[in-house]
């Protein structure tokens, strides 16, 4: 690379990255890419006259190097509160963690707090990020309080750019909605605009089942998955579609888990219903067996939903394949096995929900790439573009193309690795992944122009990020 010279956005005037092979959500190309101002200026076959004519400040060569766009990560819980204690990555080490996987956006969710204006939530979320991110982001908004005044809100929510409002079915007690909540909370979505996105357990029910075992004493991690049925997140899936459907309102659906839930969603699309789900890695590549880890090791992988026995990962990479799942992001939402985890020894109801994945998404994808589940460009689909349509942030975010933020992996796909613990950068102390060998790994990270991370060398800092305002919901016909 050459030296790099600041333009007026900090990033190096113009920066053209050569030699390798653009994949995008719909191309693969092989086609150099003129970087200007933080922006793609310019794409162009390899060798013609247009890109051998570019005056570049430095060059990237990424010769038999893959060039894609900046990961999307839109379900991300930094700092959440759960269970007594806090996920334990900030934006601070959450997003730097990002921009060693290749992700260049994330779409976290702030939080309401029962009785209090989603305005204080946001502001919150909002001064907890300020300065501190590595990589840009956005706001979803969690509604724990469906009242008359927080509906409301969400109308000016969705004007000055946080368009997307999640509601759980799961968790009574604090941030459960019943029913008619939820069908208010759709129908102003259908007015307003939002993207109504629900949590689907059926969170009553399951309560009974958790009380149940503790009182049998079945208090081991492995019971969490046991106790939040298959058929309990199929349930509350057809429920949310129904509300939505009444409502006259899009619907997506998170960490979808199960092949029975998504069964819902692909009778509700063949429907021609504007119903979208998201599923995460650990249902890919995880199951109800590492719940069962000893010396409480299976409350590494307590999740909700929770991991499933392994048929289901077949299912929903068909899924991914058959587009009845449009994104996989992470739920990256870490705590430390010790002392946080560890909270629920005794008592897996009490063991914090969550897992980190926010530095791993991108690759291990490409590792169902290399494994023949996923093509290339659906790779980059559910990881870059339709997460950045589904969430209004297209084509500013998710492609390469001029006029994009020049958000760019140049990613080597031969490279071997081991994650580990030892060797991330997530602020947790276990890897879900411990071990695994996987090929492919990010070699370096543009964020809107600028190194962020340079052939392996971390050269991005803290209040680099931005907020991005975002659109609404793109993929609504
Ligand atoms: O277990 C999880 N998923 N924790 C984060 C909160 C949520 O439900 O997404
Ligand atoms: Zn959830
Ligand atoms: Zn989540």
């Amino acid at each position: 690379m050459t030296s790099p010279q600041p333009g007026a956005s900090g990033a190096p005037g113009r920066t053209a990255v050569r030699g390798g092979l653009l994949v995008t959500a719909s191309d693969e190309l092989h086609a150099d890419l003129l970087i200007e101002d933080g922006r793609i200026a310019a794409v162009a076959a390899r060798h013609s006259d247009v890109a051998d004519g570019w005056q570049a400040d430095r060059t990237l060569d990424a010769t038999g190097k893959y060039v894609l766009p900046g990961g999307v990560d839109a379900h991300t819980h930094m700092e959440m509160p759960f269970g007594g204690t806090f996920a334990s990555d900030d934006f601070e080490t959450g997003t730097r963690a990002a921009a060693w996987g290749g992700t260049t956006t994330i779409v976290d969710f702030a939080l309401q707090t029962k009785g209090r204006a989603l305005r204080e939530g946001l502001d919150q979320w909002h001064a907890k990020a300020d300065g501190r991110c590595a990589v840009d982001y956005g706001f979803h908004m969690v509604l724990s309080d469906v009242t008359p005044e927080s509906l409301h809100e969400t109308d000016l929510l969705v004007e000055e750019g946080v368009t997307s409002f999640k509601l759980f079915m799961a968790y009574p007690g604090v941030f459960y909605s019943d029913d008619g909540q939820i069908l208010r909370a759709m129908q102003r979505a259908a007015d307003n605009g939002g993207l109504p996105m629900v949590h689907a357990e059926n969170g009553i029910a399951i309560d009974v089942l958790v009380e149940q075992a503790l009182a049998e004493g079945r208090t081991d991690p492995r019971v969490h998955g046991e106790v939040r049925r298959e058929l309990l997140e199929a349930e509350a899936t057809h429920r949310a579609i129904q509300l939505a459907r009444v409502a006259g309102a899009p619907l997506y659906v998170v960490h979808v888990s199960a092949e029975k839930a998504l069964a819902e969603l692909a009778s509700a699309r063949d429907e021609n219903l504007p119903v979208f789900g998201e599923t995460c890695p650990q249902y890919l590549f995880l199951d109800v067996e590492n719940l069962a880890e000893p010396d409480f090791g299976g409350a590494k992988y307590v999740c909700s939903t929770p991991l499933r026995p392994k048929e289901h990962q077949e299912a929903l990479f068909r899924g991914l394949r058959t587009d009845d799942l449009q994104v996989v992001s992470t739920d990256h939402c870490p705590f430390c096995f010790s002392g946080q985890k560890e909270l629920g020894r005794g008592d897996f109801s009490k063991i914090p929900n969550g897992m980190p994945g926010v530095e791993s998404r991108m690759d291990l994808l490409h590792q169902a790439v290399v494994e023949g589940k996923l093509t290339r460009r659906r790779w980059i689909d559910l990881a870059c573009a339709s997460p950045a349509r589904m969430f209004g942030l297209y084509p500013k975010k998710g492609t390469l193309a001029p006029g994009a933020d020049a958000d760019i992996v140049v990613y080597d796909p031969h490279a071997e690795q081991v994650l580990s613990a030892e060797t991330h950068h997530m602020n947790v102390d276990y890897s879900p992944y411990e071990g695994k060998r996987i090929t492919g790994r990010v070699e370096t990270v543009l964020s809107r122009g600028t190194t962020v991370l340079d052939r392996g060398e971390y050269t991005g800092r803290a209040g680099h990020g931005q907020y991005v305002p975002r659109g609404t919901c793109q993929l609504l016909g």
